[in-house]
Parts: C-alpha cells; structure tokens; sequence
C-alpha cells in the first residue's frame, strides 16, 4: 500500500507531462496545471501535444482511472497538493544563462496562493527545471515574496530540486526505470516525504508489463541543493564532451585511415569509458544539452572561470555540422544549384523535437551556398517546413531523393536503415553521394549499390 498524496505538476511539456503522467501510473492523485488553454483543452481531450512513445496511453490510462486531472488554475492546486512539481521552461537567455522567468512566476503565485492558508504540513516545492546552481534560494525568496504580496509572510513550504534526467524519445522508461533519482534538499523532513513518494520507483514494486524489469532497485542519492543542481549541469556537460571526444577522434580517424566505430567498441569495453554516447556523426542538439552546457560555461564565467573543456566541446560541435558542407564539397565542388535532400530533421529519432536540430543549420549553411534543400522527416516535416521557409519539405523519402546530387543522413530514424538503396541510387543524379551524419547505414550495403559513402571518421 503507497502513502497518499495529491501532487500538483506545473508545465505541461515533455518533463512535466511525463512525471505527471508517471506519477499517476504510480496510483498518486496527479493535476497537471499549465497556463496554455488550448494545451489543457487539448490533454482533457485525451490527445498529448508532442510526440513521445506511450505518452499519450499513459495519460488516458491516468485520466481514465481517475488520477490525473488537467486545470490551468495554479492557485487551486497549490491549496490541494502536498507536494509540487514545477517543470516549466528555462530557455536559454541571449548571454547563454539560463532565463528563469517562468521559474520566477510561478514561485510568486506559488507564494501567493500559500498565503493566509493552514496547512497541515508544509507543501514540499520540487524544482525539475534546470536552474543554475543556487537557485534554490532564489525560489524560496520568489517564493516569500508571492506570499508578502499576498498579505501573510509566513507560509509552510519547503523547497527541493529533483532534476530530470529522461531522454526524448525514452521519457517514460526513463522516468520509470533511472539510473538513479536526485533529491537536495536542505531539510530531513523533506527529503523523507519525497523518499517515500518515490518508494514505489526506488523499491521497482509499481505494475510494468515489462519482463523481466530492467532494475532491482534504483539507487536515492541526496545531497544539498547546490549539489543537486550541479548534477544535473556536470551530467549533461559530461555526455556532451564525451560526444565531441569521440567526434574529434573521428576526425583524427579519417587523416590516418582508422574507423572510428571499431575505436568506439574497442574504447567502450573499458568499463571505466562505457560504449555509450560514443557515437561520431553531426553532433548533439536537443533542447538541453546545447542550453546546459551554455548555462554552466555562463555560471563558470560570472565566477571569473574560463571553461576551457567545455568551450571546446561546443567549437567541436559547432565543426561537426560545417564537415558536412565540405564533405559535399568534396563530391561536388561548388554546391550552388545543386539538389541536397535531408533525411531527417528531428535532432534524434523518436522525437519531433526540433530544438537546436542540426539539420535546420545544415540546411541553412547549404542554403547561403545556394544550394536546392529538400527535406524529409517521419514527423515532423510540417514544424521544420514553419521554421525554414528555404527548406522544401516533402512527406515521402524517395521523393526528396528524386534529382538529388547528394542526400544526407542527418537523423538516425529506423526507416532510413531499410531504404531501398537500388532505389535511391536510381532516383539519385551520377554519381550519387550518401554522407552518413550518424554513421547509421553499413558503408558497403551503400557501396554495392553504386552510391558513394561518406561517414564521419570511416576511414
Ligand atoms: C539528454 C540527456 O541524455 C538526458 O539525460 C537529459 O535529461 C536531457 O538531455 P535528450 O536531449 O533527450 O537527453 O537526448 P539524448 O539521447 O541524450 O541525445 C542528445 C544529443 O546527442 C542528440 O542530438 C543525439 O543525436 C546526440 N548523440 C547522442 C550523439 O551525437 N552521439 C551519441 O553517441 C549519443
């Protein structure tokens, strides 16, 4: 039997819908609040506005059984919630820090509605946004700020930071088996309350249609709030860096004739290195690396520290995009007029994430060398067609392949792994040139069938 509590979830996007959705699967009485109407109408309709494998099940499941309600009114959950989540937004501000307005906003109004109410116990805040490293403080002082506004300066509230490590694509399996659950806080009672509505995740005993269950148990690390929030910036930085490692050494491979994925698996099986995130290609996108590897070199720098390492990663990163320009050059020497299809605009597979999306750079370096873009992706064409009025996007991948002097791989979506590369070769311009961004097809399958192949770091 699970204790009870009612949460609260604030923001409806790819984190906060997924622990609201998660936490409903739990059994817990879950509201998602978000301040988008037409976002709120939509999910009480049962339908998810982004794309993200099972997430839209789990929330009709959770709708369904009774646990998870929608609402856009802030101050009615923050008087029904034991425990609140805030996972709003923290884009990238124009110095690369982080900007916490929405942050902000929402512990006034959370101060706000505490305000001149009894509460049995004190409502536990749980930041999941991405904060730099003190910001803790700033929410609880947002926080009592709300509640002066409100007329009554003394309000029961504790603030915890619980960063989210869920990837696209995986959220939900993430959200439900992690490697491990982060929790600062700087009080014991807090951090109790929150042990035990972890309980069923920590101790694996929630109901999975998974067998057998990927973990046993999953490890509850918690350390202060500086601490906590630290985390999650040096966990992303490090995967990041470790993507530009193995991205420069694709580079180093291609001068003295290696093939960077045997250096990759051979490297991987060091226990201490690990194979994963070690894949070269065209680089990280997504909405958090970029902006939190931006956020910690902002946060070393307002501390007079220059971030060397993490400069670097990102110069690599911003390379990796440009080595597809001069890969086509190679082929095709000037690209002006030339026909240049794009296999996936996505910034992984699995997702219609756009953010920070390698292909909308590529298309627009190969666009200033007036080349002729098409573009294809599983699903989400129509968002990158808005966003890049140069790109010509189309909805089938044999027709943005039909003329083309080159195509490039820029997102590893499985479909493009079975293309019918006879086909390809035959709709393509001679000699057709295939760069592999993500090193995702087998050089001699490509090979075999008259395209010329062109990966990072093959040799
Ligand atoms: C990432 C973190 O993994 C997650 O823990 C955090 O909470 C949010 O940021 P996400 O952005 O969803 O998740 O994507 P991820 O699967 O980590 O990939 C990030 C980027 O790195 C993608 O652009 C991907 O294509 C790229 N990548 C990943 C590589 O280029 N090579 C690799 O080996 C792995």
């Amino acid at each position: 039997m699970i204790e009870e509590f009612n949460i609260g979830v604030v923001g409806a996007g790819y984190v906060g819908l997924t622990t609201g959705a998660c936490l409903a699967h739990l059994g817990y009485q879950v509201t998602c609040v978000d301040r988008d109407e037409v976002r709120i109408a939509f999910l009480k309709e049962g339908r998810t506005p982004i794309y993200e494998p099972g997430l839209e099940e789990l929330v009709r499941g959770g709708a369904r059984r009774g646990c998870l309600r929608f609402s856009t009114e802030l101050s009615k959950t923050v008087h029904g919630a034991d425990v609140l989540f805030i996972a709003v937004d923290t884009p990238q501000g124009n110095d690369g820090s982080a900007d916490l307005s929405s942050v902000g906003a929402v512990a006034r109004e959370i101060g706000d509605a505490l305000s001149g109410i009894e509460r049995l116990r004190p409502l536990v805040v749980v930041n999941k946004s991405t904060v730099p490293v003190g910001s803790g403080d700033y929410v609880s002082m947002l926080i009592e700020e709300g509640a002066a506004e409100g007329g009554n300066g003394t309000i029961a509230y504790r603030v915890v930071s619980n960063p989210e490590f869920l990837r696209e694509g995986s959220a939900i399996y993430d959200s439900l088996f992690p490697d491990r659950i982060v929790l600062g806080a700087d009080t014991r009672d807090a951090l109790d309350t929150m042990r035990a509505l972890y309980e069923p995740i920590i101790e694996q005993t929630f109901p999975t249609q998974l067998d057998p269950r990927p973990k046993d148990v999953v490890p509850f690390v918690t350390t202060d709030l500086a601490s906590a929030e630290m985390i999650k910036y040096a966990a992303n930085a490090f995967l990041a860096t470790k993507i530009s490692f193995i991205n420069e050494v694709a580079t180093i491979c291609e001068l003295v004739g290696a093939d960077v994925t045997s250096v990759a698996h051979g490297m991987g099986l060091d226990e201490r290195i690990g194979r994963r995130f070690l894949s070269a290609g065209i680089g990280w996108g997504g909405s958090c690396f970029p902006k939190d590897v931006a956020a910690l070199r902002s946060i070393a720098r307002e501390y007079d520290h220059e971030p060397v390492l993490l400069d670097a990663s990102v110069t690599v990163n911003e390379h990796q995009r440009r080595r597809v320009i001069a890969k086509l050059q190679r082929d095709l020497h000037t690209l002006k007029g030339k026909r240049i299809a794009l296999l996936g605009l996505t910034f992984k597979p699995n997702t219609d994430d756009l953010r920070e999306a390698p292909s909308l750079e590529i298309a627009h370096l190969l666009d200033q060398r007036g080349a002729r873009v098409f573009g294809y992706d599983p699903v989400a064409g129509k968002k990158a067609a808005e966003l890049l009025p140069s790109l010509r996007v189309v909805f089938d991948p044999y027709e943005a392949l039909k003329g083309a002097h080159a195509v490039v791989v820029v997102t590893e979506w499985d479909e493009f792994r079975e293309l019918d590369l006879n086909r390809v070769a035959s709709l393509m311009e001679k000699p057709p040139v295939l760069v592999d961004g993500r090193n995702a097809l087998d050089p001699r399958d490509v090979k075999a069938a008259g395209i010329r192949y062109r990966g990072f770091g093959r040799g």
